[in-house]
């Protein structure tokens, strides 16, 4: 009781500050998304995530050097398919020649310590831009799931230590577990996007990846029907339990910011590392008032990331994370 107890003592110098800080952002605590394109020397940057690009296979090689050396370690990747490879089944997904694998090659040559996780979905693949086939007006459930079992193989096969499945179908993860099994892939990791809502955050990465919902009669304009709905908070704990017991190594929880109350209650849930998605919207906001000199960019940076952490994630996957690395010197 005051004045017995004076909090501010423990607040009064950078050297106790530092002493008693219970949260702290290290290079480990990063998952780093990486968006890939055809092509040779490519490195175009993404107009809704200032310097954030799109790289090319030799680019790539050079990127993941570079994050090596800063000390990270992981990366999640994701491709941009030329629409002339897209249709409704999302078949290039399974070419074993494909953007996706030759990727996860290249990470693997360039960098072999390197943990590669990979983006399983449609979206990219589908001519209609829905993490599943469409078919008269709906998503498909279980004929989707068995191509996502199927690209996970694939990508398992080409050297992906983890999949990361992002569509939001239901039994998605027991029908991707088993299959690794059965082929034999017993180490492949599977972190789930286990709580993951149906965000307007998204945009930016919709725009990098050209992946949004096409706008044709007949196909679905959002992804209310997989996605959850940002109002509910019982139905995370159900889809994250789920996942976990269809044999999800990592769950996570996406987007970050809106969503920490989520992260927290999971977190005090669940006995599996939980991950956070700080979105490509998230990160625009930042650099669209950093730009115009309204906030102070490394300061909010910083703060946001600190504040995922402190709600439970072990695993923060951002497109800062570079910046922030370089910041924390
Ligand atoms: C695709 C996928 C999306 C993101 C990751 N995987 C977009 C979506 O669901 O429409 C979003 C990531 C971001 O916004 O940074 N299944």
């Amino acid at each position: 009781m005051y004045p017995l107890i004076r909090n501010r003592r423990l607040r009064s110098s950078k050297a106790i500050r530092s002493l008693v800080r219970e949260t702290i952002i290290s290079p480990s605590d990063f998952l780093v998304p990486l968006f890939v394109v055809e092509g040779k020397g490519i490195k175009e940057e993404i107009p809704s995530m200032p310097n954030y690009y799109r790289l090319s296979l030799d680019n790539l090689t050079k990127e993941v050097k570079e994050l090596w050396k800063m000390g990270l370690r992981s990366v999640l990747l994701f491709v941009k398919v030329p629409d002339n490879l897209k249709d409704n089944q999302g078949s290039e997904a399974l070419n074993e020649n494909g953007l996706m694998q030759l990727a996860i090659k290249t990470v693997k040559n360039a960098c072999p310590e390197m943990l590669v996780m990979t983006d399983v979905a449609l979206d990219p693949y589908s001519s209609y831009g829905h993490d599943g086939i469409v078919a008269d007006g709906q998503i498909l459930n279980d004929e989707s799931v068995e191509v996502l079992a199927e690209m996970s193989v694939s990508h398992a096969q080409a050297g992906a230590d983890f999949v990361a499945p992002s569509d939001m179908m239901d039994g998605r993860i027991l029908s991707i577990r088993e299959a690794l099994e059965d082929e034999g892939y017993l180490n492949t990791g599977i972190m789930a996007y286990s709580a993951k809502y149906a965000s307007a955050f998204y945009g930016p990465f919709r725009d990098a990846l050209d992946s949004a919902p096409v706008d044709i009669k007949n196909v679905p304009k959002d992804k209310n029907t997989y996605q959850m709905d940002y109002a509910n908070r019982f139905e995370a704990i159900r889809e994250t339990q789920m996942d976990i017991d269809e044999g999800a190594d990592i769950v996570m929880v996406k987007p970050g910011l809106c969503y920490l109350d989520i992260v927290r209650e999971i977190k005090n849930e669940v006995d599996v590392p939980v991950a956070v998605y700080q979105v490509s919207g998230e990160y625009a906001m930042v650099k669209a008032a950093a730009e115009k000199g309204w906030l102070d960019h490394d300061a909010v940076m910083m703060e946001q990331l600190t504040a995922i952490k402190r709600a439970g994630a072990n695993i923060i996957a951002s497109y800062f994370a570079k910046d922030a690395v370089k910041l924390l010197g």
